[in-house]
């Protein structure tokens, strides 16, 4: 039921073509794909990094999480998200713990994963995202 890697560090940009290019620039890769969530309200990009990941997200309308937390905060890190290797089973032990889930119930993700939002007032003020990937 725990995490096992960093699936990823996301960090919310008002331009994804541009702060693509800049990361590329500044630190390499290539990304893994861009995709557009409807669920999160996100257009993605995924950019590899050793047995992890960076995520730079752009808000599909302001009137999205992501939209209001650029207006709110600025560009900047927005989640960290954990894998587990069982979604369902890490969720059921997190509200165990009387943690309050943003999901109850896993939605779908970029990169075909399933995906839930755990409340930043669980841990230290900070979105945590668990990705279910097979460890
Ligand atoms: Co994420």
């Amino acid at each position: 039921v725990f995490a096992y890697n960093v699936h990823h560090v996301a960090i919310a940009v008002h331009d994804l073509d541009a702060a693509v290019t800049r990361h590329i620039a500044l630190f390499g890769g290539e990304p893994l794909y861009t995709e557009e969530v409807e669920s999160q309200g996100v257009t993605e990009a995924m950019l590899p990094m050793g047995g992890s990941h960076i995520q730079l997200l752009a808000p599909l309308g302001p009137d999205t999480p992501v939209g209001r937390f650029l207006s709110k905060r600025g560009e900047g890190i927005h989640h960290v998200a954990y894998a587990v290797a069982d979604i369902d089973a890490a969720i059921a032990h997190l509200l165990d713990q009387g943690v309050e889930m943003i999901d109850v119930k896993p939605r779908a993700g970029g990169g075909g994963h399933k995906v839930a939002f755990v409340h930043p007032r669980a841990f230290a003020g900070t979105l945590v995202e668990l990705v279910e990937v097979a460890e």
